[in-house]
């Protein structure tokens, strides 16, 4: 896609970090963009930032696990911006924490805004986006987590696998049936967003394995500084617009992330066995640490 002047972008997580990111690149080269999030007061807050840039911007309160809801959120867009050229499958949720201990509730949760926040955004909008015939692009946020499972991070790392497998299928679909929608998969490393805040969207009725993620201070504090360490958010949403310019599926940005792939994809392509990296407990001496093809998980970014 090369024109993007008034084309409709839809972006789910839009509220903040990527999301938002998404919403002020695709919003200054001239697309009009619906912010679609769980969270009233940031999406209210985004409008107005956007708009203040002169962005044409619009909010929607969704919760993306929730077909019903995203099918009112495509009815709300086709009402506010008309048809949907560019779609941000990109809402995201993560826990950190033992595979053996995590809850079903863990599980279900990640699961449901990560994998069927993406099912569902698509099942609510391409068919109108096929229909109207004036082309498009669904960019689905993965990571580089989709191609490798790290420890203390199971359901996250699964799901993101689920949603390159799910992306590339759409891919290999929109090319074969020639529908001029382009798909692209965004996989970041670390970028500095509120991705490890979120809990703060857990559904209230949910048993979580344990409350670290919450309420114990040390834990918070630790993951705000680490965090904090990852790339701009701006970053990752320049690499997601060429890329959406030049029809390229998969988006990656920063220094390391071919060191990552080589990590991982290239060591099963050789048959070798999975590099190990945790965030959890890790009793193995310093030099078999330092085996991995990057310094430690903060470098990549
Ligand atoms: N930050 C990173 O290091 C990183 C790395 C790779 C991939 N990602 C992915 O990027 C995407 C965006 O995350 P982020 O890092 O900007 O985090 P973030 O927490 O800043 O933004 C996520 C947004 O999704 C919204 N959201 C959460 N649950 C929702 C739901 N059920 N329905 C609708 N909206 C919901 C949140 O309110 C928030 O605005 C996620 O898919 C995440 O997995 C992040």
């Amino acid at each position: 896609m090369r024109d993007f002047s008034s084309k409709a972008a839809v972006i789910t997580g839009g509220a903040s970090g990527i999301g938002l990111a998404f919403a002020e690149r695709f919003g200054r080269a001239g697309c009009r963009i619906l912010i679609a999030d769980i969270e009233g007061q940031a999406i209210e807050s985004a409008v107005s930032h956007l708009t203040g840039q002169g962005i044409e911007a619009h909010g929607h309160q969704v919760d993306v696990a929730d077909f019903s809801a995203v099918e009112g959120l495509a009815a709300a867009a086709a009402d506010k911006l008309g048809n949907v050229h560019l779609l941000f499958n990109n809402a995201g949720v993560s826990i950190t924490g033992p595979t053996w201990l995590m809850a079903e509730d863990d599980w279900r949760w990640v699961w449901d805004v990560n994998v069927w926040g993406v099912v569902n955004g698509i099942r609510a909008f391409l068919p109108a986006m096929l229909a109207h015939g004036e082309g498009g692009h669904v960019i689905n946020t993965g990571s580089l987590a989709s191609f490798n499972g790290n420890g203390d991070h199971a359901p996250y790392c699964s799901s993101k696998a689920a949603v390159l497998g799910l992306s590339q299928s759409l891919y290999s679909e929109m090319k074969a049936m020639i529908t001029g929608i382009g798909v692209s998969i965004v996989c970041p490393g670390m970028v500095a967003t509120r991705i490890h805040q979120s809990w703060r969207n857990r559904p209230d009725d949910d048993r979580p394995w344990s409350d670290r993620e919450f309420a114990n201070k040390a834990f918070l504090a630790g993951s705000e500084e680490f965090q904090g360490r990852g790339m701009a958010p701006e970053q990752i949403a320049q690499s997601t617009f060429e890329a959406v310019q030049e029809d390229r599926f998969y988006v990656f940005s920063g220094a390391n992330w071919r060191a990552f792939m080589e990590g991982t994809v290239a060591r099963a392509v050789r048959g070798e066995n999975p590099f190990v990296l945790t965030w959890g407990e890790d009793r193995r001496p310093e030099s078999e640490r330092g085996r991995r093809p990057w310094a430690s998980a903060n470098d990549l970014v």
